[in-house]
């Protein structure tokens, strides 16, 4: 997904914009550029693909010293291929601009543009602001034409825009699309996200939709709702760990105690930020992610139901956003997003909120726009998570739905005291399995070498290990580029099943504590149409061709979070194996902030 950084300042601009776009690497990208304006010339350098052709065009460019501004981006194709002219800056005659987001009413600005006299270089909806920007100048002072500019477009934006008109200044706009300003020794910074920043700013500003205007070397100090910045690099780095997502994997035991402090206790669970009148009165859910997120709202659904007796909808995002809304009195809205700018999901939030439901976040970057915008949140606490596939968020994710409906089965009083005492004990158990013990790794290594060329896996499980079966699909094609389904066992024999032979790969749930026997019928039924198959379970079974044993657990909660372990790791080796670039795999972006 596209990024932005900008910076103005007597540092060396190039290294520190440079250093941001790499930061936002893991977010994926297809091109990049940068522009720097010193002594009144701009110098604009762009490159297809990784940020190492960028930089070698850059190599010969000496930033003199003194006084400048510059911006950069990192470009994710919508509008136009990922070309060289298609890469941000977009430059007229003398600004550029770098621009995330979507502006939905480009062609017609474009048209009326072109017959004023204004040539197009690229495919991009982007262009048109500068060229509208150049043009209201002919009019307007550079400030005024800046606010013309914006007042012009429709869609979803954060822009930062410098022009040789104004060589001190760079100008900013926010709407529907993450930016933030930061102050630190060096100078001013910008950036779309947190992790360009850390290690350069002191204070920060994360702007507001509607947010607009003209930085010059003063001005952060005007800016309303200055926090201060701690964000830890180390917390940014891989810790020896051969991918971040190996790394993410690991710290899962820690990050998710985190994730419970000051919530769970031997007495059960309760929510400090948010007040208990919130819940009176609730009665239906609707859970509403996209992705791994929505994965865990499928398992949030069974816990919600059996744990607090609260009917659950389960929406795909945007599937919702389109769909026929049925509003409800005495509901609840749950948005679920480990980045908090899933354009879908925001989108859907908005949309809840027309219907005045009460909307909860679960998420795990404060300050985003989802959680900005919710009544309240819960903070998943797992820190950045770099690997575009999503392994710690998922758990928190899950912890946070769990301890939800311990904590509403007791204020509705479906769960008594002993109850929720035990979930709590059962919580804490399942955080400890997610401990990676190095013999399970080095299994999981050997194993994976036998499940590089099928013709396709099928990850099948019960109840919340269906959901869980649907996750470990979605890990294992995202990185691997492996065909991969989750279904419910049950459901294989209704059509699915056809598929089975030898070169097909089921990789099975079996749970000792949910429907044990039921899931080795299933599992038979596979085995005798001669599908090979790998049993994640704490029993050996007959009918498996390799086992994936995992610990004897005490509720069918530490085996589902043991389980997971097996499959983030399965998938994490298998792609290895077949020499994929684990941290950005194809075609996929960490934040997904266009529809
Ligand atoms: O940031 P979000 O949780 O809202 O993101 C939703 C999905 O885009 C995300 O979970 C995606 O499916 C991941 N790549 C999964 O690994």
């Amino acid at each position: 997904m596209c990024g932005i950084v900008g910076y103005m300042g007597k540092s060396n601009a190039k290294e520190i914009l440079l250093n941001g776009l790499k930061e936002l690497e893991y977010r994926g990208y297809d091109s990049a550029g940068i522009a720097i304006l010193q002594q009144d010339t701009l110098h604009t350098f762009k490159a297809v693909g990784k940020l190492e052709n960028l930089e070698s065009k850059i190599k010969d460019f000496e930033v003199s010293s003194g006084f400048c501004i510059g911006i950069g981006h990192t470009r994710w194709a919508t509008h136009g291929k990922p070309t060289e002219a298609n890469a941000h800056p977009h430059t007229a005659e003398f600004s550029n601009v770098v621009h995330n987001g979507i502006i939905e009413n480009y062609q017609e600005i474009k048209e009326e543009l072109i017959i004023l006299g204004h040539h197009f270089l690229s495919q991009t909806d982007t262009e048109v602001i500068v060229h509208l920007f150049e043009e209201n100048l002919k009019k307007l002072d550079p400030q005024e034409a800046f606010y013309a500019t914006i007042n012009r477009i429709k869609g979803a934006y954060a822009i930062l825009l410098v022009s040789k008109i104004a060589p001190n200044k760079i100008f900013y706009a926010k709407n529907g699309s993450p930016l933030i300003i930061a102050k630190g020794s060096g100078g001013i910074y910008f950036a779309s996200s947190d992790s360009p920043l850390v290690g350069l700013a002191s204070q920060v500003v994360y702007l507001e939709d509607g947010d607009m205007g003209v930085m010059d070397i003063e001005g952060f100090d005007l800016l309303k709702n200055i926090q201060n910045f701690s964000v830890n690099k180390t917390l940014a780095q891989k810790d020896g760990f051969r991918y971040f997502m190996e790394k993410e994997i690991y710290e899962q035991h820690s990050v998710l105690l985190e994730t419970i402090m000051g919530r769970v206790s031997e007495n059960g669970v309760i929510f400090d930020e948010i007040d208990q009148s919130f819940f009176l009165g609730i009665r239906s859910i609707t859970l509403c992610a996209c992705g791994t997120s929505y994965h865990a709202g499928m398992v949030g659904k069974y816990l919600l139901e059996r744990l607090a007796k609260i009917r659950v909808n389960v929406v795909i995002a945007s599937e919702f956003r389109y769909g026929g809304f049925v509003s409800q009195e005495d509901e609840l809205f749950i948005s679920i997003s480990q980045s908090g700018e899933t354009a879908d999901t925001l989108e859907a939030l908005k949309l809840a909120k027309e219907y005045n439901q009460k909307s909860l976040a679960i998420c795990n970057v404060d300050n985003s726009s989802i959680v900005r915008l919710s009544d309240c949140a819960i903070l998943t606490r797992v820190g950045l998570e770099k690997g575009v596939a999503s392994t710690k968020a998922f758990a928190s994710q899950v912890l946070v739905l769990w301890m939800l409906a311990v904590y509403m089965g007791r204020t509705y009083g479906h769960l008594d005291e002993r109850e929720a005492k035990l979930q709590s004990s059962d919580m804490l158990s399942a955080i400890r399995a997610t401990k990676v013990e190095s013999k399970f790794h080095e299994r999981i290594k050997r194993l994976s070498k036998r499940y590089l060329h099928g013709h396709g896996f099928f990850f099948i499980g019960r109840d919340v290990f269906y959901p869980l079966a649907l996750e470990g699909a979605l890990k294992l094609k995202e990185i691997s580029y492996l065909h991969a389904e989750g279904y419910p066992s049950g459901e294989m024999k209704h059509g699915p099943i056809a598929l089975a032979d030898s070169n097909l790969f089921t990789i099975a749930l079996l749970s000792e504590h949910l429907l044990y026997d039921k899931m080795q019928s299933n599992i038979a039924e596979l085995s005798a149409r001669d599908a090979t198959i790998c049993v994640i379970g704490s029993k050996e079974c007959e009918s498996a061709d390799d086992m994936i044993i995992i610990p004897q657990a005490k509720s069918y909660m530490e085996e589902f979070f043991s389980m997971m372990l097996g499959l983030q790791l399965l998938s994490l080796e298998v792609a290895i194996r077949l020499g994929n670039d684990v941290d950005m795999p194809r075609n996929l972006a960490k934040s997904v902030t266009v529809e």
